[in-house]
């Protein structure tokens, strides 16, 4: 599946290349594109794949979303009125920033990530809501408007509805990822007792699983979690986790555990690309270890005694 793809990457970037070659407005992937043959590429609508781009930038908080209703029916989005959220979108991920969908750009949007939005939108109107970001000097963050934690125990629960990996194999890569945090902050994490209740819930989850944040099948966004007193960890289901070395294709999920944990006790996402809270991770790649950035950062919200 993973490698499946990965060739579905190289073919999106090609009928990217394709389409920029042209004059027409621009496209970008979709499943149901990737479908396609080659030949359909030159038209457009028959996979209104721009509308993918669109729902990515909105998801992810690059893009206000639409009041009403009226983008879900047949309105053709066009490239150039996304022309703000992808430059917003470049920027933010250290792209070229030129307002349109070359390859590099469709290609980071297609990198599996963290589900949790880069940008949060919060409130105002146009293009001052997003204005904050501009002036983004900082590297790690903890999330606004939380409360951290306050007591030191902090316990946890699995509660996976999806036995995709063994529950030994899952507590041991948690493990892991909490004795890194546990050694630059206050807590204790320990699993707690058999029927008790976790102030952290972790788990793998498929689809829609009642939060609000729906996963999306395999590859985007591969988990999310929520800000404290919250204790949500929620894996996606439907991807290729790895429980011990990853190959290409798959998803350290000892990486993905340090990451979302790091959410579950406040930390947002970093613009420091070597950070564990940086929003993204590439299949086989490894990131078991904090970097200053991320311990500068929980110490900023939970400081040594
Ligand atoms: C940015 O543009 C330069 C020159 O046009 C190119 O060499 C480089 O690969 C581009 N980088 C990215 C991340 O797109
Ligand atoms: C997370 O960081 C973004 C900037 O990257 C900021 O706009 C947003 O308000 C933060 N979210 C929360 C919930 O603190
Ligand atoms: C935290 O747990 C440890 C056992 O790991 C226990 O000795 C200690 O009393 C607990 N502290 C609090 C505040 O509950
Ligand atoms: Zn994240
Ligand atoms: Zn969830």
């Amino acid at each position: 599946m993973a490698n499946l793809h990965s060739q579905l990457l190289l073919l999106l970037i090609l009928v990217v290349s394709l389409f920029l070659a042209s004059t027409q407005p621009s496209l970008a992937h979709s499943r149901k594109l990737i479908l396609q043959s080659p030949k359909k590429v030159a038209d457009s609508h028959h996979f209104g794949s721009l509308n993918d781009v669109r729902l990515y930038l909105e998801r992810f908080g690059y893009k206000e979303k639409p009041l009403d209703n009226d983008l879900t029916k047949d309105t053709l989005t066009t490239e150039s009125s996304l022309y703000a959220a992808i430059s917003l979108y470049q920027q933010t991920n250290h792209l070229n920033v030129t307002g349109k969908l070359d390859s590099e750009t469709v290609a980071r949007m297609m990198t599996p990530r963290c589900g949790m939005p880069d940008v949060f939108p919060s409130g105002g109107k146009g293009g001052s809501r997003y204005s904050k970001l501009l002036h983004v000097v900082g590297r790690y963050k903890a999330f606004d408007n939380m409360i951290p934690w306050t007591k030191v125990n902090i316990t946890y629960t699995f509660a996976t509805t999806i036995p995709l990996v063994s529950l030994e194999a899952l507590r041991k890569s948690c493990q892991g990822a909490f004795q890194h945090w546990a050694a630059v902050t206050p807590f204790h994490f320990l699993e707690a007792g058999k029927g008790e209740h976790g102030d952290l819930t972790i788990g793998f989850y498929s689809g829609d699983h009642g939060d609000g944040s729906p996963f999306d099948g395999p590859g985007h966004v591969w988990a999310h979690a929520f800000a404290p007193q919250d204790g949500r960890v929620h894996f996606d289901g439907s991807e290729q986790w790895s429980t011990t070395t990853p190959t290409s294709e798959e998803i350290d999920l000892e990486s993905v555990a340090l990451h979302e944990i790091g959410h579950a006790l406040g930390l947002n996402h970093s613009i420091d690309q070597n950070a564990v809270m940086y929003a993204y991770i590439g299949q086989g790649v490894v990131k078991r270890e904090l970097q200053q950035d991320d311990i500068d950062g929980i110490k900023s919200i939970y400081p040594p005694k």
